[in-house]
């Protein structure tokens, strides 16, 4: 560890967001892990909890501080249930810079954040200090000067980044259908019902038809993209047999006169400078191939004026810590590949 080296927090530390970044900060270079928290933490060791990280931390899993106990901090990681991270921001030091990995931060509009969520909005004064935190539609600089990022979510990152260069350079009609799949890590540590492995490893079945969280969020970030687009944009989720893995099969169609050299050239020159997405061209990829990792694999087939594009991450990648420690990276001023800059298994 460098003298240099930035020192972060990760609260929900327990849980497979927080296990999954500690995996990915603990052998970062310019990293140092000062405090792994969860509510029902105990002091016990951090590898009691996730044993997969033994040999490599001697970290304990705390309680979350009290407001002016906290340790000198340069950034905290929150990886809460929605609206646990509403209450704690505002707790923090105030020197720390904050990743929020959940959804409290990402909607600006409030009404459709109590809709989709159930649950009380941030107050706007709070919600407008984050920024979304998705650095392949960011604007240049904006996430590298943010002093809060709100991280997206895991289905978000796979259609919003599946849609952008079709967006950007007009090429689409209006109306995009989303079929979207998840594996089971996305609900989270906790056992239940939809996550258990009976339940689970031989079903496959549709949920929050017309009312998945990531609807309006991907809303407003293609909205910022295209002004007015995204309100004929369809989102249906579906929980499969996987662990890990977003498969996101999003059907559009081409303005007329638009041929497929055309999306050929507008996903290629769109992520040229983009080190994490890979393209796949007129194939599908697969969820194995970014198992792991923060990569996303994007492909795309056409028929006549049909465009279908597939996009796969895994959701506790780049749709999680990840994503995280690349948004960590830009705000830091390093190299946003740092720590980040390997595959995932082979299988
Ligand atoms: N799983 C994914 O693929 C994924 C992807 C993208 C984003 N996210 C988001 O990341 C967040 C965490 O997801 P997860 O899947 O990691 O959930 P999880 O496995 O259920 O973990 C939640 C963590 O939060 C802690 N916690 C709960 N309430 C708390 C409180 N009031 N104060 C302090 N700690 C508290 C839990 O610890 P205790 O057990 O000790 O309470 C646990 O460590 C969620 O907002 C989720 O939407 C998850």
């Amino acid at each position: 560890m460098t003298a240099a080296a930035k020192k972060v927090a990760v609260i929900g530390a327990s849980g497979f967001a927080g296990g999954e970044l500690l995996r990915f900060l603990l052998s970062h270079p310019g990293i140092e892990v000062v405090l792994a928290a969860s509510s029902s933490g105990s002091g016990a060791a951090l590898s009691d909890t996730h044993p997969a990280l033994r040999g490599l931390t001697n970290l304990s899993l705390d309680k979350v501080p009290s407001p002016g106990a906290w340790p000198q901090l340069d950034l905290v990681f929150l990886c809460l249930p929605h609206g646990a991270s509403r209450d704690l921001v505002p707790t923090l030091p105030a020197e720390a810079k904050v990743i929020d990995l959940g959804g409290d931060f990402r909607l600006q509009d409030a009404a459709a954040f109590a809709s989709f969520y159930g649950c009380e909005p941030p107050p706007a004064a709070l919600q407008t200090t984050f920024v979304y935190g998705l650095a392949e539609v960011a604007a240049a600089g904006e996430i590298a000067a943010a002093r809060r990022i709100a991280n997206p979510g895991c289905f978000a990152s796979a259609c919003i980044l599946a849609l952008a260069p079709l967006l950007e350079r007009g090429l689409i009609e209006p109306r995009v259908i989303i079929d979207a799949k998840t594996g089971s890590s996305g609900s989270g540590a906790k056992p239940s019902a939809s996550t258990q492995h009976a339940g689970r490893v031989n079903s496959l079945y549709a949920y929050k038809s017309y009312a998945h969280q990531h609807l309006p969020e991907i809303r407003q970030a293609l909205a910022k993209l295209a002004p007015g687009w995204g309100e004929e944009l369809v989102l249906q989720a579906h929980s499969t047999p996987l662990v890990r893995g977003i498969f996101a099969t999003v059907y559009a169609q081409l303005k007329p006169g638009i041929s497929i050299a055309v999306v050929d050239a507008a996903f290629h020159e769109y992520y040229a400078a983009q080190p994490f997405i890979r393209l796949a061209d007129h194939s599908s990829p697969n969820t194995n191939w970014s198992r792991g990792s923060n990569f996303v694999d994007i492909g795309w087939v056409s028929q006549g004026r049909e465009l279908t594009v597939f996009a796969s991450l895994d959701n506790l990648g780049k749709g999680a810590a990840g994503q995280a420690v690349q948004n960590m990276n830009l705000m830091f001023g390093l190299p946003q590949t740092t720590g980040l800059w390997h595959a995932g298994g082979v299988i």
